[in-house]
């Protein structure tokens, strides 16, 4: 057994804003061999994902923030290339949260490492339509947004990992799909996933200009909403709301690079009229749906129902470049970056 080499990555100062490259510094360690209990893996991917900006900031939340200077979390998936834990061996395919870098020990349960199945996926599929991404949502949609066969649903960051799943579960339960993303690629990305109407929010221009593209799309209104991104999209969907309407928050991307508070929903008393139900929900409350998930995953994969893209940056040298593309909207289907 034998030591390695990896390059990590730390937080090097609290983003203020949008993120910068000055925030992120870069190291060389060495991974030892693993000692009793411990495995040593090669990652092969990283995930980059919004929810990590939330952690740079020094606040109390449901994960805690990133210290300065410490080594970055995140998903990541690998293979075991030296064991002394008595459940893997070498070559085995392992998801953690020990991202940022290249290669580690540790004891698994201490990065959250589990063994994954060699399903006939790519490895990566893991960390996006297979992994969280794919779980969050399938839970949103499903158990939060409660779809019903032939509900209008708004999908809000259609183009990303989370709401590219989200159109397609929408359309194999027979729904009318609105999708929204930013510029004529994404909205032709979001086409190509089979959905009913596509909006441009960045050629909207704002919550009037959301409005007016809802209604003109689903002229009876909205029974669901999927929340990736707040701010607009959010007053906008519940203007368009039918009565009883549910929305499922799974986000606010537009605003986590906010240097002040936003300001809620201009149009929040609309809730009482039109008795619409908004919940919020974290993907790790829901993981008694990941063998429904699992299943139901592989079944529209293979029979070619659920598409899945990703967009990848190679090397660890690039993943804080991935990580601000999240903010940029660089990423159509999941954002991941190659290892090895
Ligand atoms: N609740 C949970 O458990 C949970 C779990 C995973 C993810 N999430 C949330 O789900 C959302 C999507 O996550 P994801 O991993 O699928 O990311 P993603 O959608 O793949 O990537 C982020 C996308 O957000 C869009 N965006 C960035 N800034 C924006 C802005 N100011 N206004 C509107 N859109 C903007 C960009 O697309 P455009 O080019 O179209 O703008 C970008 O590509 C995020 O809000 C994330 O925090 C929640």
């Amino acid at each position: 057994m034998t030591s390695l080499d990896s390059k990590e990555w730390a937080l090097k100062s609290r983003p203020v804003g949008m993120p910068q490259p000055s925030d992120f510094e870069m190291r060389e360690v060495p991974v030892p061999a693993p000692e009793e209990g411990e495995i040593q893996v090669r990652n092969s991917w990283m995930s980059v994902d919004p929810y990590m900006r939330g952690r740079m900031i020094d606040r109390e939340s449901y994960v805690p923030p990133f210290q300065i200077g410490e080594t970055l979390q995140g998903g990541a998936v690998g293979r075991v290339t030296a064991s002394r834990h008595p459940d893997y061996e070498e070559g085995d395919l392992v998801s953690s949260m020990a991202g940022w870098r290249e290669a580690w020990t540790a004891k698994p349960e201490s990065v959250a490492a589990r063994k994954l199945p060699e399903a006939g996926l790519p490895e990566e599929a893991f960390l996006g339509v297979a992994g969280m991404p794919g779980l969050t949502a399938y839970a949103g949609i499903l158990r939060i947004g409660e779809l019903k066969e032939g509900d209008t649903v708004f999908v809000s960051g259609a183009a990303g990992a989370v709401g590219s799943v989200v159109c397609q579960i929408a359309k194999i339960r027979n729904c009318t799909v609105i999708g929204s993303a930013g510029g004529p690629e994404k909205c032709d990305f979001v086409n190509s996933l089979g959905v009913d109407h596509v909006i441009d929010y960045k050629q909207a221009g704002g919550f009037d200009g959301l409005v007016a593209a809802l209604r003109e799309a689903a002229p009876k209104g909205i029974d669901v909403y999927f929340d990736n991104v707040g701010g607009d999209h959010l007053a906008a969907a519940i203007e368009v709301a039918r009565p009883f309407a549910r929305m499922a928050i799974c986000g606010m991307i537009s605003q986590y690079n906010n240097t002040q508070p936003a300001p809620g929903p201009h149009n929040i008393i609309m809730v009482v009229g039109k008795q619409l139900k908004l919940q919020g929900f974290i993907v790790s409350s829901h993981t008694d749906m990941q063998p429904q998930f699992v299943s139901d995953m592989a079944s529209w994969i293979s029979s070619g129902q659920l598409k899945y893209e990703e967009t990848v940056r190679e090397g660890i040298e690039n993943a804080p470049e991935a990580f601000i593309g999240l903010f940029e909207g660089a990423n159509k289907g999941k954002m991941l970056v190659r290892l090895s």
